[in-house]
């Protein structure tokens, strides 16, 4: 990846506007302060924890890690699990803040223990250098928003914004000042879990993400509001081998540059602060030891000049990987690779005193680090800007209206229409909706992964939106009839409702905590009895939508296939306000807009499915001897891009207007969009490329462009795309960039499957005069 300029040159400070004189400001107080520093002091910056629990009553044993394991398999409520740990004490490190080895804090929720932690650094330690507090805000803080993977299905980046500013209020009112997010891998498995907190599969679309994110976290607001961004896992963790968590990753060269890395490539040239490495091992390399990738290709090739954290205990892992004889030598790898922060593992505050010693590391190592945490702090304000306690100002802003309208208009943009036979919306004859299914007032599920810092009580329920919104003298009933599990016991009973109710709303799909990390699967069908259940209701020949609450793409061709079955709408795990963002769809109030952002294979068996891929020198066909399996259809249950709505939209007149374009120059097409139906909707024209020719074989389509638009009923619009010639290069197996003349198809339609399709050639370099 060619080196970039650092765009990052215009750094905010408050609301005043800085430039390259308080960029020199920064760096000249950050070397100053390292210079009054130790060497432990040093490396105290460098270290991040979170707090620990002790058992508080004798004969009573605090075994943190299996009551997380019971809780995330259902074994164990988050009631229980909260009880257990109130009988635990919680240390808070003061100490260690106080003597200067700890710099940064993990996911300290409590807004009164952040206080109490920064006034020990900022009070009591020698140079009073306050603590960075870093937390997991990927989908807001104490307002839950959509899944990240539902927002990369908006196609909005207006969606993506609302979501970042609003969790970066939250958490800043609270003392927050850095965030764990974007997350910006790839994800082509829908067999790994933490797919639900990617965006997506497509690299175009995840760095238009990543930007907004990026930008939106970081830039200040009048008050001062802002948060340091991390861009993360670093890199190609939706790779794994098989979707397994935590898995290898055997990658090549290609692959890693045009399809993993260039959504950090965005958010660097976004300004993002900081950079986590990822867990895996990367073609035998743990990346958190990686000096190619965290030193050559993100600094060197990219550019980023901020700091990298470690993912948590990741540096100790590099024992277990078994590219470190010990903790020491793995403290001294990681660090010499380029990784900045130890995030859990207490290594580097252990190890590294001793190593800087016996010279196995350089004292100018550990400076280069500090100072680019230290940099951090002064640039976001640390020390000048003292974060203040103020519980009415927390109270106000956390979870306040305006955050929660948000969290629904989000919602409403995440949601995806798979099937509709006609009977959504839901029409205004109907006086009685029964809601089968427990996740549909399953709270814990509405709000999905990651969402450790929301409110279950503020939870809106799919029973409570949906009589939030009836019109008057409609009932709306819920029975539970059917969970995730094997149990049957509720089905009769639910079966004799739904044949007395006049529409059926099924809830089916996932917890929290089937999808996110550590939850990959390898059967993507609906668990349990979902799937009977279904069907049975299915057969009861009454209006049936089935609604999914899910983190990952299922295999759910027998819902599409069962004509009982008139209706899917994919919600994934909407958060906060999901129950009111639903009922507006089912009810017509808002007409769906979101489309997949990730390939819906028929099958478990036929993942790692993704629509930019090579066409193969056999591709898939009716002839024996192609590219498939003999059991499931080729092609995906839902391509990449797809989504109804409850209008139509007409793609006429693709027309290119640059049929021969120079590598300097721009590949131009229009396209005209209708909307034939009869009421006002939302579509999100797609662009595509397919490189003909190459001296790689390239994907079959590659999105290059895409447009949300709202069109009234008959309304036309003629949209027009524009990609630099720039952009239709790739890399090859060196890394190194091509641009490659020759023909190209351009694509331009409502998903990646159903597009129209013209050709263009880019020219030979010397035809170009
Ligand atoms: C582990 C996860 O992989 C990472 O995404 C997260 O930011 C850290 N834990 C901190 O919670």
């Amino acid at each position: 990846m060619e080196k970039t300029e650092n765009r990052n040159m215009e750094v905010k400070t408050g609301s005043v506007k800085t430039d390259s004189i308080q960029k020199d400001n920064i760096k000249t107080r950050a070397r100053d302060l390292l210079s009054r520093m130790t060497l432990e002091e040093k490396i105290g910056q460098l270290s991040q924890a979170g707090s620990t629990m002790a058992s508080a009553l004798p004969g009573f044993e605090a075994d943190i890690g299996s009551w997380v394991t019971e809780m995330m398999e259902g074994r164990l409520s988050k009631e229980e699990f909260e009880r257990r740990l109130s009988m635990c004490r919680e240390d808070l490190r003061e100490e260690e803040i106080r003597s200067g080895r700890l710099g940064s804090f993990v996911n300290l929720y409590d807004d009164e223990k952040v206080a109490k932690v920064q006034k020990t650094a900022i009070q009591e330690s020698r140079l009073h250098i306050p603590l960075l507090i870093g937390v997991d805000v990927i989908r807001g803080y104490r307002t839950i928003f959509p899944t990240p993977l539902a927002q990369s299905c908006s196609f909005d980046m207006d969606v993506v914004r609302t979501c970042a500013q609003t969790g970066k209020r939250e958490a800043w009112v609270s003392g927050v000042n850095w965030v764990f997010g974007p997350m910006l891998d790839i994800a082509r498995d829908a067999r790994w879990g933490r797919i639900v907190e990617s965006p997506g599969e497509d690299p175009y679309l995840a760095g238009q993400i990543a930007a907004a994110q990026v930008k939106t976290f970081q830039e200040p607001e009048e008050d001062g509001c802002r948060v340091a961004a991390t861009a993360k896992h670093f890199v190609a963790y939706g790779a794994v081998s098989g979707g397994q968590d935590y898995n290898t990753v055997d990658l090549s060269k290609k692959i890693l540059y045009d399809i993993y890395l260039p959504p950090f490539k965005k958010a660097v040239d976004a300004g993002v602060s900081a950079v986590m490495s990822a867990f895996h091992d990367l073609d035998g390399v743990p990346c958190t030891m990686s000096r190619e990738l965290l030193t050559d290709i993100l600094r060197g090739e990219m550019g980023f000049d901020g700091f990298v954290v470690s993912d948590a205990e990741a540096v100790k892992q590099c024992v277990v990987h078994g590219t470190a004889r010990d903790e020491k030598e793995a403290a001294a790898l990681c660090l010499l690779a380029g990784g900045d922060m130890d995030m859990s593992s207490l290594d580097y505050i252990q190890y590294l005193p001793q190593l800087v010693e016996e010279g196995r590391v350089k004292e100018e190592d550990i400076d280069r680090a500090c100072l680019r945490v230290l940099e951090k702090k002064f640039e976001y304000g640390l020390f000048d800007n003292v974060w203040q306690y103020d519980e009415e100002k927390i109270r106000k802003t956390v979870l306040c209206d305006a955050h929660r309208k948000a969290a629904r208009e989000a919602g409403k943009r995440c949601a995806v229409l798979l099937k509709n036979d006609g009977i959504l919306p839901i029409s205004r004859e109907i006086k009685n909706i029964l809601v089968l299914g427990a996740l549909s007032e399953d709270k814990e599920a509405l709000m999905g992964p990651w969402s450790f810092t929301g409110n279950k009580e503020y939870q809106v329920t799919i029973t409570e939106g949906l009589r939030n919104y009836v019109p008057e003298g409609v009932s709306v009933t819920w029975v539970r009839g059917f969970d995730v599990s094997e149990d049957e016991t509720d089905f009769e009973e639910a079966l004799e409702a739904a044949r007395q109710a006049d529409f059926i709303v099924a809830v089916a799909g996932e917890t929290a905590f089937m999808s996110g990390e550590a939850s990959s699967r390898a059967d993507l069908h609906l668990a349990g009895s979902q799937e009977r259940f279904l069907k049975r209701l299915a057969g009861c020949g009454k209006p049936t939508a089935v609604v999914l609450i899910n983190g990952r793409p299922l295999a759910i061709g027998p819902l599409k296939e069962n004509p009982g079955i008139g209706a899917i709408l994919e919600a994934w795990h909407l958060g906060t306000e999901a129950g009111n963002a639903i009922a507006e769809i089912l009810l017509g109030l808002y007409n769906p807009s979101g489309r997949l952002s990730v390939t819906f294979a028929n099958e478990g068996g036929q993942e790692p499915m993704y629509y930019n891929h090579p066409n193969t020198g056999k591709p898939g066909g009716s002839f024996k001897f192609t590219s498939k399996y003999q059991d499931v259809p080729i092609r995906p249950l839902y391509p990449f891009g797809y989504g109804l709505s409850y209008t139509t939209f007409d793609y006429r007149d693709l027309v290119v207007d640059t049929p021969v374009f120079s590598a300097e120059e721009e590949l131009k097409v229009h396209v005209t969009v209708e909307n034939t139906g009869d009421r006002f909707g939302e579509e999100t024209v797609q662009l595509y490329v397919h490189d003909v020719t190459a001296s790689l074989a390239r994907p079959v389509k590659e999105l290059k462009g895409f447009r949300k638009i709202g069109l009234r009923p008959g309304e036309t619009s003629v949209v027009e795309f524009s990609v630099p010639a720039e952009e239709l290069g790739f890399y090859d197996n060196q890394g190194r960039r091509r641009l490659e003349p020759g023909t190209f198809e351009v694509f331009a339609g409502r998903n990646s499957e159903d597009a129209l399709m013209v050709s263009c050639e880019m020219r030979k370099p010397s035809e170009n005069n």
